[in-house]
């Protein structure tokens, strides 16, 4: 989704409903210790396929415009300016796959996205730009943070508005994959964001909509971004989502930050129904260790479950110096903490 602090207040203006839930996560955890518990998508697996018609949108919620379901799957159409039509989940999920079969609108500076989101705006992204039928970009930003804008990487994918494809990204607590018909294009690892300071890992909802980044009204940053000015006499500029599947790597009853890091080691998984006898007195830690070791697995994801006990033990990052071996007696005696 690109926000930023640059065109937010511009994009407020037209997209509501992505915006509203920017500015409006009026709660972030990071900052107010008061906010309420994040609903957790319980099992392990949820699918909608909106070809299947207006029913299949069970879980989700429109926070701007209406959305159309036809044969074609659900429809996000933008006929005039200001129109948005975005759709988010009405659960949050800890680390997992989210799984998007989508056609991209075309119309410059028209962008269909992709965006997975948490209340301290841990953000990330898939955007198709309508301007441009031959590329997708990837994206991520961590506790919004939005100083820098080296962090889109764009790849290329044959006709994204005219062929179906789908999207993927697969979130751990060790790393992040984006993945285009089940091929894997980019991997952020933890350590890569900012030693971990920029790396999205808390509970996110998913959220798909359009939005017109080349509105004229638009900075001249965002509108180049986007490449380029809308032509609204070219509406409608629709885009196609198929279906969604998301694997839910963390399933509960809810999630909440215990403390105001942000961290993913302080994320408490309540009710949890994988994995565990515990269950709102399960330790976060534990938790997000076990819920992030089971869909990761390898020597990064024991350096990162190690790296993080050692850090919640003494608060410090220590990175360097924890032998392979040892990161994998750690995350042994963190899963076993969790299955307690
Ligand atoms: C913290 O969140 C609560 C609940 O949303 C809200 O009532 C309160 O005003 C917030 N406090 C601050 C300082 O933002
Ligand atoms: C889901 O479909 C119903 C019509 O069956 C509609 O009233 C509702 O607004 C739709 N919700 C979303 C999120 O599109
Ligand atoms: C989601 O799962 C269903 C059922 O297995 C499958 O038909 C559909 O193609 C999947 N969609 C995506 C985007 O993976
Ligand atoms: C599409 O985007 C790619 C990657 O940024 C770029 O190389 C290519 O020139 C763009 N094509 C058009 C038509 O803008
Ligand atoms: C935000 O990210 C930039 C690099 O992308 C970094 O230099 C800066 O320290 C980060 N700010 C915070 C508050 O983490
Ligand atoms: C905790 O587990 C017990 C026993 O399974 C169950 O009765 C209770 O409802 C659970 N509480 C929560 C918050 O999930
Ligand atoms: C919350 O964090 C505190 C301090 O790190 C810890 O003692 C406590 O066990 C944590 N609570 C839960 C439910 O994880
Ligand atoms: C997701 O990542 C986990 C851990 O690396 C791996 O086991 C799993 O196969 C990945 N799934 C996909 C679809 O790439």
């Amino acid at each position: 989704m690109h926000i930023s602090t640059l065109h937010l207040a511009v994009f407020a203006a037209f997209v509501p409903g992505l915006c509203t839930a920017q500015t409006s996560t009026s709660c972030n955890p990071t900052e107010n210790t008061t906010c309420s518990h994040d609903t957790a998508l319980s099992t392990a697996i949820f699918g909608s396929i909106f070809t299947e018609g207006s029913s299949s949108n069970t879980s989700w919620k429109a926070t701007a415009g209406s959305i159309v379901y036809g044969s074609n799957g659900a429809e996000f159409i933008i006929n005039e300016k200001g129109d948005a039509p975005t759709i988010e989940t009405d659960f949050y999920f800890f680390f997992g796959l989210v799984e998007v079969k989508m056609k991209a609108a075309s119309g410059t500076g028209i962008v269909s996205s992709i965006v997975m989101e948490s209340d301290d705006l841990d953000e990330i992204d898939w955007e198709i730009l309508g301007g441009n039928d031959t590329s997708v970009e990837t994206n991520y930003f961590g506790k919004g943070n939005t100083t820098s804008y080296d962090r889109a990487i764009y790849y290329p994918v044959t006709t994204p508005q005219s062929t179906a494809h789908t999207y993927s990204v697969n979130w751990t607590a060790a790393s992040i994959t984006w993945l285009i018909d089940g091929t894997a294009v980019r991997t952020l690892y933890y350590a890569d964001a900012l030693s971990g300071a920029n790396y999205p890992q808390t509970p996110m909802r998913l959220k798909l909509g359009i939005w017109a980044g080349g509105d004229s009204d638009n900075s001249e940053g965002t509108i180049s971004w986007a490449g380029g000015e809308t032509d609204y006499s070219d509406a409608p500029f629709t885009m196609y989502v198929e279906s969604v599947n998301i694997t839910n790597y963390s399933p509960g009853t809810s999630y909440y930050y215990n403390g105001t890091t942000g961290a993913w080691t302080s994320i408490v998984v309540v009710g949890r129904s994988v994995g565990s006898k515990a269950n709102s007195s399960t330790v976060g830690t534990t938790a997000a260790a076990s819920g992030g070791v089971a869909g990761v697995s390898g020597t990064a994801a024991a350096a990162m479950a190690a790296e993080s006990a050692v850090s919640g033990a003494t608060g410090i990052m220590v990175r360097s110096g924890i032998g392979a071996a040892v990161a994998i007696m750690l995350v042994l005696q963190l899963v076993e903490l969790a299955l307690v």
